[in-house]
């Protein structure tokens, strides 16, 4: 018998989740219910009473995990390793897990004495649950990628989406900011979504890693130019903050703030679009007021 694919949408991504499975055509789809303890711990249980329906079934689980009003990080990485283990437990055939924005991806490497690379220690507890194919969607440094035993492990590119957005914005003379020159490759290959030859250019940031303080320098030539200041992730605003000021005052037209994972911490909003930025634009992988572009195509075109 030909078993059903079953969707776990997780709370952190319930409307990709559920967009998702619409364009795979999953008609069994299962959510889940959260509570937290007294004691502080998290507790998931998937909303069902006959757990046979997962055993032997591929199942896919989307759960993003950054942080929002109704759980922060921490919490939707356990809810994930509690979605994983119970259909592991009920017997589920293949375990595809969907991680559209992973935490602690920027703890990649060492800044001071002292730290750990904990976004190597998250991706390798998700790995030893032995499941067996991994999506995640522009990881902040996909190195930490490797090494995993995992079978498959995919980092899906958001760039057409998000360009396809602001070509539909009626954006004109485009050239693609990167905030850092460390993005620049990445910003490259943003640009060529755009067209041939569209302009790359870049400014020099330094972030202080004692405060967290950034500093930023570049003089571009930005008259007239409708600029796409593009980044992997918005947290507090504070980069993408500088480079929007600074594109203004080197002559640039409408500025859009561009991330695939626009989090938008504390003063992230007022700190973006008052240094004079038009529209903020994110994807779903986060769900807020600026996930304008669904990666829901994108991820399901993979899973296929
Ligand atoms: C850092 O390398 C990232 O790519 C982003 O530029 C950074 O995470 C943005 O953080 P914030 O919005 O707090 O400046």
């Amino acid at each position: 018998m030909l078993m059903e694919k079953i969707m776990v949408v997780g709370p952190a991504s319930q409307i990709l989740g559920v967009k998702i499975a619409k364009e795979l055509g999953i008609n069994h789809i299962l959510s889940t219910q959260t509570k937290i303890f007294a004691d502080g711990e998290n507790y998931l249980r998937l909303d069902l009473e006959d757990e046979t329906v997962v055993q032997g079934s591929e199942t896919i689980i989307v759960q993003s995990t950054g942080p929002s009003a109704s759980g922060n990080q921490n919490a939707r990485l356990f809810e994930l390793l509690m979605m994983i283990s119970a259909v592991k437990r009920m017997g589920a055939s293949k375990i595809i897990v969907v991680i559209p924005y992973l935490a602690y991806a920027r703890q990649d490497k060492i800044f001071r004495p002292g730290e750990c690379e904990f976004a190597n220690i998250v991706l390798k507890t998700i790995d030893l649950m032995e499941i067996n194919e991994l999506y995640v969607v522009d990881v902040h440094a996909p190195d930490v990628l490797k090494e995993l035993i995992t079978n498959k492990v995919v980092n899906i590119d958001s760039m057409k989406v998000l360009a396809d957005y602001i070509k539909g914005l009626g954006a004109k003379d485009i050239v693609v900011v990167s905030p850092d020159k460390g993005a620049v490759e990445r910003s490259k290959a943003f640009a060529k979504h755009f067209g041939d030859g569209i302009p790359v250019e870049y400014f020099e940031k330094k972030r202080d890693v004692k405060t967290g303080e950034i500093e930023m320098q570049g003089k571009l030539t930005l008259e007239g130019k409708d600029v796409v200041i593009s980044d992997d992730i918005i947290a507090t605003g504070g980069t993408m903050a500088k480079a929007i000021e600074i594109s203004k005052k080197s002559g640039a037209n409408r500025v859009f703030a561009v991330a695939t994972h626009a989090l938008l911490l504390e003063q992230a909003k007022f700190r973006i679009l008052s240094a004079g930025a038009d529209e903020i634009i994110g994807t779903d992988s986060i769900d807020n007021e600026v996930s304008k572009v669904s990666l829901a195509k994108a991820i399901a075109d993979y899973l296929k």
